[in-house]
């Protein structure tokens, strides 16, 4: 058996397994099933029915009036770099962009980028549970605020924004309205129709669904212009052939996810809360980020003072288990949590921190056996810490 296979996966928010009925599912169209949904003839038609009925089914997931709001896309990057330069295209007399500060950097670097090409950019800044500050924004909204970005969970704490109140403020002043919900999807209950948003991104690969397909939710009457020209795919909203066979993958998992989303919330409840408590049980100076805010179910992001989450990331995996520091997107390059020194976390805690993320197939045991690893692990690194570090107890 491969070392693989022994490994303790909590990591769920970084990707997760393609589950079996979702490879089952998608299969088909890696081989007799090819087909190009834009030909005419019949393996076309097939491939345009199977595309239409994953439509469907991505739509019900989201809460979507219609079917055809939904365009499919690469993932989550894409559907974020297209809700907003679309805003802009639909709106260019409106050249102000509020963006919140914990975004995933899918957001954060589009609105750099948009930064450089004569717009304004603003980032509405975060309380000390990582929510939105409302005055805040308010205060930054204007009558040429062309969209506001804020996700609805955070990738790293899981903590929950307040989207409706945020959706009206932007509305208010007849801003769009975008939210990343690659966190929330599978995770809370979406309904989007009923919400004051406009644009919606998802992406399929952190809900048990293949990596490289996604969508973008347009709302029906929302302004927005498609940013890539080429061929007429999705309503002229998003050129290039389909990644078929992902669609067909997303759409199962989507369907499943849904289903399920009661009885894993309840479960993954309790097996997030057996693992903070454990945690705090066994060792003095553990932080848990976001505790107080609604959080969803399986993101548990904590501090341990004292030691760097990047040793202890790195022992974890000597053990098999497998956590994160923050966002999979910026693991690698040195920077502390933006979305932590957002919430005005001290940057030394900033960097004394792990991310543990549930998923489906996370057991009660792992998680005993993850904190009883992270316990030795904390305390090795703090007998070797040189005198004079503290280990502050919260
Ligand atoms: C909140 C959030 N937005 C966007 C993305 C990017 O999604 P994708 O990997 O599908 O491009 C991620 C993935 O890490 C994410 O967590």
């Amino acid at each position: 058996m491969s070392q693989l296979h022994l490994v303790i996966y909590l990591d769920c928010n970084a990707t997760t397994r393609p589950r079996p009925e979702v490879v089952e599912a998608l299969l088909p169209y890696l081989g007799e099933r090819f087909g190009n949904a834009s030909s005419v003839h019949r393996r076309g038609q097939a491939a345009k029915a199977a595309l239409e009925t994953a439509r469907e089914s991505v739509g019900r997931s989201l809460g979507a009036e219609h079917a055809r709001e939904v365009v499919f896309t690469s993932g989550g990057t894409e559907g974020d770099y297209l809700a907003l330069r679309g805003a802009l295209r639909a709106r260019p007399e409106r050249r102000h962009v509020i963006v919140s500060a914990i975004e995933h950097e899918a957001v954060l670097n589009t609105a750099r980028a948009l930064a450089t090409e004569g717009c304004e950019v603003d980032l509405a800044p975060v309380d000390a549970h990582g929510v939105v500050r409302l005055d805040a924004l308010e205060r930054l909204l204007r009558p040429d605020t062309c969209i506001v970005s804020v996700m609805w969970a955070n990738n790293e704490t899981g903590v929950v924004q307040p989207l409706e109140r945020i959706g009206a403020l932007a509305h208010a002043v007849g801003a769009i309205f975008h939210s990343d919900a690659v966190q929330a999807l599978g995770k809370l209950p979406l309904r989007v129709a009923a919400l004051p948003l406009d644009l919606l991104s998802v992406s399929a690969h952190k809900i048990e669904g293949p990596q490289g397909v996604g969508a973008l939710w347009i709302r029906t009457a929302a302004p927005w212009l498609a940013p890539l020209q080429g061929g007429g795919q999705e309503r002229g909203r998003r050129p290039g052939t389909h990644h078929l066979a992902g669609i067909v993958g997303f759409a199962r998992a989507c369907d499943l996810a849904t289903a399920e989303l009661a009885e894993k919330t309840a479960r993954w409840t309790e097996l997030r809360d057996r693992l903070e408590r454990g945690l705090l049980r066994s060792l003095p100076g553990v932080t848990v980020h976001g505790a107080l805010a609604e959080r969803v179910a399986n993101t548990s992001f904590v501090s341990f003072s004292g030691v760097d989450g990047e040793a202890v990331l790195m022992l974890l995996d000597e053990y098999g288990v497998c956590v994160s520091t923050g966002s999979a997107c910026t693991a690698g390059d040195d920077a502390p949590s933006h979305v932590l020194l957002a919430a005005g976390v001290p940057e030394a805690l900033a960097r004394a921190s792990v991310r543990y993320s549930i998923g489906r197939e996370t057991t009660a045991e792992q998680i005993d056996e993850t904190i009883e690893r992270t316990a030795e692990i904390v305390e090795h690194l703090r007998a070797l810490a040189p005198p004079g570090l503290e280990v502050l107890t919260p």
